[in-house]
C-alpha cells in the first residue's frame, strides 16, 4: 500500500497573498502544490498562468502538481513546463494527439498525469497507462472548488487497481474535487494514493491547515 500524499489545492486559496499561502502548506506539511490552471475554455473558470506558477516556485521547495485545465494545451506545455511544473497532468480531451502530448512532457523531464472528468471513461486513457505517472480521477466537474463529491468515479479508481494488477504496470491515483475527512476514506479504500483538497484544508477547523493535512494523512 502506498503512502498516501496530500496535494492542497491553491484554487481555495487567498490569491491576494498566494506566496504565504504556499508557504503555510509547506510548513502544514503539504506532499505536493496541486495547481489549478484554468483558460476559461475548457473549463467555465479563469486562473492563473505560467508567470504566476514562475513566481510562487521560486520560494518553494515542495514539487507543483499542475493540473492543466486548458484546451488547446499541447502548445501550452512547454510554458508550464519552463514555469516549473514538476507534474503535469492534462485530459485527453483537451489534445488532438495524447500520445504525443504524453511524449512531449515526459520529453522535458516532467512527470506525467492523464486526468478523466467525471463523464469520461477509463477506456478514454487505456493505451497510454503504462506510459504516465499519474491517473487524476476528477469527483467533481472541473471548474470551481467547493462542489460536492461524486462517489460514482470511485468504481473507475477500482478499475485503474484491477488493470494495474493485470498488466503489472504502476501509476499514483490522485483524486481531485469535494474530498472532505468522510470521503477520503472511501477514496483511499478504493485505492487512491494521493488527495488533492482545497475547501477541506483551507476551511475546515478554523483553516487550520496543519491540522487538516495531518488529519487527512493519518485516513
Ligand atoms: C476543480 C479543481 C479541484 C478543486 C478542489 O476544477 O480541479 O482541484 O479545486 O477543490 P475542493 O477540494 O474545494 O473541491
Ligand atoms: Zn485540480
Amino acid at each position: 500500500m502506498k503512502k498516501i500524499k496530500i496535494s492542497p489545492s491553491i484554487l481555495s486559496a487567498d490569491f491576494s497573498r498566494l506566496g504565504n499561502e504556499i508557504k503555510r502548506l509547506e510548513e502544514g506539511g503539504a506532499d505536493l502544490i496541486h495547481v489549478d490552471v484554468m483558460d476559461g475554455h475548457f473549463v467555465p473558470n479563469l486562473t492563473i498562468g505560467p508567470p504566476v506558477i514562475k513566481a510562487l516556485k521560486k520560494n518553494c521547495s515542495i514539487k507543483f502538481d499542475v493540473h492543466l485545465m486548458i484546451s488547446p494545451v499541447h502548445k501550452y506545455i512547454d510554458a508550464y513546463s519552463e514555469a516549473g511544473a514538476d507534474i503535469i497532468t492534462i485530459h485527453p480531451e483537451a489534445t488532438d494527439d495524447l500520445s504525443a502530448s504524453i511524449s512531449k512532457i515526459k520529453n522535458l523531464k516532467k512527470k506525467v498525469g492523464v486526468s478523466l472528468n467525471p463523464e469520461s471513461k477509463v477506456s478514454l486513457i487505456k493505451d497510454y497507462l503504462d506510459r504516465v505517472d499519474l491517473v487524476l480521477i476528477m469527483s467533481v466537474n472541473p471548474g470551481f472548488g467547493g462542489q460536492k463529491f461524486m462517489p460514482k468515479v470511485l468504481d473507475k479508481i477500482k478499475e485503474l487497481k484491477i488493470i494495474q494488477e493485470n498488466q503489472k504496470i504502476d501509476f499514483d491515483i490522485e483524486i481531485d474535487g469535494g474530498i472532505n475527512f468522510e470521503n477520503a476514506k472511501e477514496a483511499i479504500k478504493a485505492g487512491a494514493n494521493i488527495l488533492v483538497s482545497g475547501t477541506t484544508i483551507f476551511k475546515s477547523n478554523n483553516g487550520d491547515i496543519k491540522k487538516n493535512i495531518s488529519l487527512l494523512k493519518s485516513l
